[in-house]
C-alpha cells in the first residue's frame, strides 16, 4: 500500500499519468462560491481524471447542487451513477432568507465510454436494520405437540444497505483544513467504489482526508495539493516526511 502526495497544481500534474492509471477517484474540488484564494474551479478537470480512470472505474464529487448546475457542462463524457447527501450537525454560510443548509451532496459518476455493468462496485453496508419481534409457539414437553402457550423474541436487525443520506459530524472546531471532509463520508463512498488493494486518486487533495481513509483499508492513495501548507499538513496526517514534486 503506498500513499503519494504530490505538489502542485493538477491540471498541471495529471498529465503526466498514464491513461487508465486508477480504480476510481475521490473528490472535493474548489467549489467557486468563496472568496477563499484557492476555491477556484480549474476548467477541464473532469476531462484530465476521465483519461486517467480506468473504465471499470467511477468518481465520486463533492459539491453544492448550485456548482454541479453551473459546471454540467464540464461532465460532458461522464454518465451520471447516483447521489449521496452528506447531512451534517450544523451547517455554514446561512441566509435568513433560505433554508437553513445544512447538508453537501457527493455525486458518483462513471465514463460514458464503459457500461455500467462493467464498472466496480461493492454496496455498503450498515449494522442497523429494525430489530424484528418473531412470534413461536412452544411445545408441549411429551408429546413434541405444539401447544397453545405462545413466545416473543426479538431479533437483532442486522445488517442493511446503507442509506443514501449518510448524517457525520462535520469537523468545525477541530477541522486542520477549511473546508475538511469527516472521515465517516468518505470512507463509505471508497469502499462502495475501490477495490481493497486498489489505486484512487484525489487530485484536489487538502488535509488528505482521502488518503488517510486509503491508509486505513489498504488502499494506495495518489493525492495531488496545491497548497503548500495544506501538503505540509496533509503530510503530518497521512506520516509522510513531505509531499513530492510535481
Ligand atoms: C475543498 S478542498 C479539499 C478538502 C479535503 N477534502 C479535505 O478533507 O481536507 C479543495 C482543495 O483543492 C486545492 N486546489 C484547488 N485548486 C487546485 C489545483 N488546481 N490543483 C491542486 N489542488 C487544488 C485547494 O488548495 C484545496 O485544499
Amino acid at each position: 500500500m503506498s500513499i503519494t502526495l504530490i505538489t502542485g497544481d493538477c491540471m498541471k500534474v495529471l498529465p503526466s499519468f498514464s491513461d487508465e492509471s486508477f480504480d476510481c477517484a475521490v473528490l472535493d474540488p474548489p467549489y467557486n462560491e468563496t472568496a477563499l484564494t484557492w476555491d477556484r474551479w480549474p476548467p477541464g478537470w473532469p476531462t484530465a481524471v476521465r483519461r486517467v480512470l480506468k473504465r471499470t472505474g467511477s468518481m465520486w464529487v463533492f459539491g453544492s447542487q448550485r456548482m454541479f448546475l453551473e459546471r454540467i457542462g464540464e461532465f460532458a463524457g461522464w454518465r451520471f451513477a447516483q447521489d449521496v447527501i452528506w447531512e451534517k450537525h450544523n451547517g455554514s454560510s446561512f441566509k435568513a432568507d433560505r433554508f437553513k443548509r445544512v447538508h453537501e451532496c457527493a455525486l458518483q459518476f462513471w465514463r460514458d465510454d464503459a457500461p455500467w455493468a462493467g464498472v466496480y462496485r461493492k454496496p455498503q453496508f450498515t449494522n442497523d436494520a429494525t430489530a424484528r419481534t418473531i412470534k413461536t409457539r412452544g411445545q408441549t414437553p411429551h408429546t413434541g405437540r405444539i401447544g397453545n402457550d405462545v413466545n416473543y423474541r426479538t431479533v437483532e436487525g442486522g445488517p442493511r444497505l446503507q442509506r443514501s443520506v449518510i448524517f457525520a459530524r462535520s469537523e468545525h472546531g477541530r477541522a486542520v483544513h477549511p473546508t475538511q471532509k469527516p472521515i465517516e463520508i468518505v470512507e463509505p463512498l471508497l469502499l462502495y467504489s475501490c477495490p481493497i488493494g486498489g489505486a484512487v486518486l484525489d487530485c484536489f487533495a487538502g488535509s488528505g482526508t482521502v488518503g488517510v481513509v486509503a491508509q486505513r483499508h489498504g488502499i494506495d492513495a495518489t493525492l495531488i495539493e496545491g497548497d503548500q501548507k495544506f501538503v505540509a499538513i496533509a503530510c503530518q496526517r497521512l506520516g509522510l516526511d513531505r509531499g513530492a514534486a510535481a
